[in-house]
């Protein structure tokens, strides 16, 4: 049985005809997602042994041991880059984060174990100090204030130790204003002139950080308007603001910029790519990942498949590349 003919004034355009047969779809497809687009987050800390982090299913704090092991895993799937965060031993926490300058801190040492087997293999270190600070904010409090130009102080000392190990790329993830700029200098005045800069220019005061901060172990923002993370990082109502934000880490010097959160940020993800045209990544959040997780093990989605249209969503909405709890997972199954 054919389908009726239809005769009307013009042929409608049948879209179905391309949608029909795989190697049609597979022609047509307008956004393609590999290995490469991935970035690798992976949790560190200072211990031989490595531990689940429950709200997280298969991502573990590892030792630098099993980071190497990760990082073979990486190159071996074509993963380009992976990206560091430490988990500190609350002994080594104050007030300042003083051990984020300590260039034989865990992340340096890490950075150093892993360059050295794999040198071929792009390491990303967040600049921030939420994992060194006994308060968990990303910066050094004054009367009770995150202070921006003294936070820039201690990023500054951060940027360049994590530089001298031999990172690629120094990511800030602080929102501090005039960050980019004093680390682009100091690393300049440094001799390390070929250290990128992939600024968290517009990063979220998102609630889908949540697992994230038990995985390092920072504590959890406060609800304060003045004093927690909301007033450093962006509010979730805004989007001009996120354009100044990029515009003005582009102007100070960054290579390249990050939109984070990923999915409640695709708008944003989209308006940045397309209004600046430069390397522009998204982070799909622990949270989000946690979700899909979650929803996966009721058995109410189905975990490969949302996974797939997460990051297709992200590619086509503008990222150059997703940072993304998922990238092993994701890779092995793109490279078929
Ligand atoms: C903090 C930082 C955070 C994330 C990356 N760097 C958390 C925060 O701002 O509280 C979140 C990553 C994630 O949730 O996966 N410097």
């Amino acid at each position: 049985m054919t389908d009726k003919i239809i005769t009307g004034k013009f042929p409608f355009a049948r879209m179905r005809r391309t949608r029909r047969h795989d190697w049609s779809r597979e022609l047509s497809a307008e956004t393609r997602l590999s290995a490469a687009d991935l970035i690798w987050p992976i949790f560190i800390h200072d211990e031989s042994h490595d531990m689940d982090i429950e709200s997280m299913t298969g991502v573990q704090r590892v030792s630098i041991n099993t980071l190497l092991k990760l990082a073979e895993q990486a190159v071996a799937l074509g993963i380009p880059a992976i990206a560091l965060f430490p988990s500190e031993d609350d002994s080594l926490k104050d007030e300042n984060g003083t051990q984020a300058a300590n260039p034989e801190n865990l992340v340096c040492r890490a950075v150093q174990a892993v360059k050295q087997r794999f040198p071929e293999l792009g390491i990303i270190c967040d600049v921030a100090l939420d994992p060194y600070t006994s308060h968990g904010q990303d910066g050094i409090l004054v009367d009770g204030y995150v202070s921006n130009d003294v936070t820039i102080e201690m990023l500054i000392k951060q940027a360049i130790v994590q530089a001298q190990a031999g990172c690629d790329v120094v990511a800030p993830s602080d929102m501090m204003d005039g960050r980019v700029g004093a680390i682009r200098g100091a690393l300049d005045a440094e001799g390390l002139v070929d250290t990128q800069i992939m600024s968290y220019a517009a990063k979220y005061n998102s609630a889908f950080y949540g697992p994230f901060r038990g995985a390092v172990g920072s504590a959890p923002s406060t609800v304060s308007r003045s004093g927690g993370k909301a007033s450093y990082q962006m509010d979730p109502a805004n989007s001009n603001e996120a354009l100044r934000e990029v515009a003005m880490d582009i102007e100070e010097g960054a290579d390249s910029v990050i939109v984070k959160p990923g999915l409640p940020y695709l708008d944003i993800l989209q308006r940045v790519k397309d209004t600046f045209g430069v390397p522009t990544y998204v982070y799909q959040v622990s949270g989000e990942y946690a979700m899909l997780n979650a929803a996966a093990e009721k058995g109410w989605l189905d975990l490969d498949r949302v996974m797939m249209e997460s990051l297709m969503g992200m590619k086509r909405a503008g990222a150059d590349g997703i940072w993304t709890y998922f990238a092993p997972v994701a890779a092995e199954k793109l490279n078929g």
